[in-house]
């Protein structure tokens, strides 16, 4: 069985830099860089073969349902995180009473774009504040009532590396008859994800992170119930019910997630998020994330031994795959670390350090010692 180590060597990056950025993108694998090829290969073989491109589109569909533990019909396959929130907000029906969004103060911009933009449509958007970094489940059950049509939470926030406690989340929203949406852009390929366990409407994220891959590809579950109601006015002909027919006096969307797709998906990003997806699946997701946890331990004591102060939570049940360190200069601490062949990333004032299954404790090791050499740029 093959190591942890062993997967290392699949990223040619490590021979020269210090990788651990995944919560911006991932490292690229061998994997990735020969699905690229392929579809500049097949591309000379082939010629035109939208056979081909149809079937890669469901290949990849299918790899996300196995990675999301839900059914193909519930995949939609998109463009990215924004283009499946567009998706959803664009079939949400504002007719009744229930005009309320709740979304929080620890999405990423985009999903509350998502939101704010309907208020043209009657949209009431409200959020909950954080506390100590998390979400306040307090506030969220006092916002959240019988006028919610939707709450939208992160799995993981971007900012700070919170983990939601989605159960509790999709409870309150339970009670109150809204629809739970997840955006588990920062979490999926690092924490499992069970959509049918979670019991939630919609989950969105996309291939650029922890999936390995690439830009351009990104995915909607939509839970099996909800489809046929759901009418997306953000439509295309690959959201048809038969893509063939060009039937233009109709709109006929497919009677499975897909009808939240719109056009010809990216076709080379296919390639690349098949592959990146393949081997996420065969390193398993449960595994990762026992093994990150170790790495993050590791990197959390370093830290707090240096005097550095964590904005993540300490809890490891808290926090996803990325640890953020305050800092009085973050643009002047991720340079300092590039200089050193280190590539990370900030946020909101913090360098933001995600281990993904190709990093290893001496990883985790050459990064404190440029913690600790730049002490003056630690908050
Ligand atoms: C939590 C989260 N959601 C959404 C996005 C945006 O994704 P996309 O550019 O695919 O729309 C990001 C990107 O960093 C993210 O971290």
């Amino acid at each position: 069985m093959k190591t942890m180590e062993d997967y290392r060597d699949h990223f040619p990056i490590f021979k020269h830099k210090v990788y651990i950025n995944s919560c911006s993108y991932a490292a690229l694998s061998n994997e990735v860089e020969a699905a690229f090829l392929r579809y500049l290969k097949d591309r000379h073989e082939l010629g035109a073969d939208w056979v081909n491109w149809c079937e890669r589109l469901e290949k990849v569909r299918t790899l996300f349902a196995k990675l999301l533990t839900a059914k193909v019909d519930e995949i939609a396959v998109t463009a990215s995180a924004s283009a499946s929130l567009s998706a959803v907000s664009s079939s949400l029906d504002f007719s009744s009473p229930r005009k309320k969004i709740v979304t929080t103060d620890l999405a990423f911009p985009t999903e509350a774009h998502a939101w704010h933009a309907l208020k043209k449509n009657g949209a009431e958007v409200v959020h909950v504040k954080e506390k100590d970094g998390m979400i306040d489940m307090a506030e969220l059950d006092r916002l959240v009532d019988d006028k919610t049509l939707l709450v939208a939470v992160p799995l993981v926030c971007y900012r700070n590396g919170a983990l939601a406690d989605i159960p509790k989340i999709r409870d309150i929203a339970r009670k109150n008859g809204a629809m739970i949406l997840v955006d588990a852009y920062q979490g999926v390929g690092a924490v499992p994800i069970n959509a049918t366990e979670w019991g939630v409407d919609f989950i969105v994220g996309g291939s650029l992170k922890y999936l390995l891959s690439t830009a351009g590809v990104g995915f909607l579950y939509v839970r099996e119930g909800l489809i046929s109601q759901s009418n997306p006015t953000q439509t295309g002909w690959f959201a048809q019910e038969d893509i063939h027919a060009m039937l233009i006096h109709d709109n006929i969307p497919a009677n499975s997630a897909r009808r939240f797709e719109q056009g010809t998906p990216a076709v080379p990003n296919l390639y690349a998020a098949e592959a990146g997806l393949k081997l996420i699946l065969e390193v398993g997701v449960e595994k990762i994330r026992k093994y990150v946890a170790v790495l993050n331990e590791h990197l959390k004591q370093g830290v707090l031994k240096i005097g550095g102060k964590l904005m993540s939570p300490a809890d490891p049940d808290q926090h996803g795959a990325m640890i953020t360190v305050a800092s009085t200069d973050q643009y002047a601490l991720v340079a300092r670390l590039a200089e050193r062949n280190i590539v990370a990333s900030c946020r909101d004032g913090n360098l933001r350090l995600s281990a993904h299954f190709y990093n290893n404790i001496q990883d985790i090791d050459v990064v404190l010692k440029a913690l600790e050499d730049n002490k003056n740029l630690l908050a």
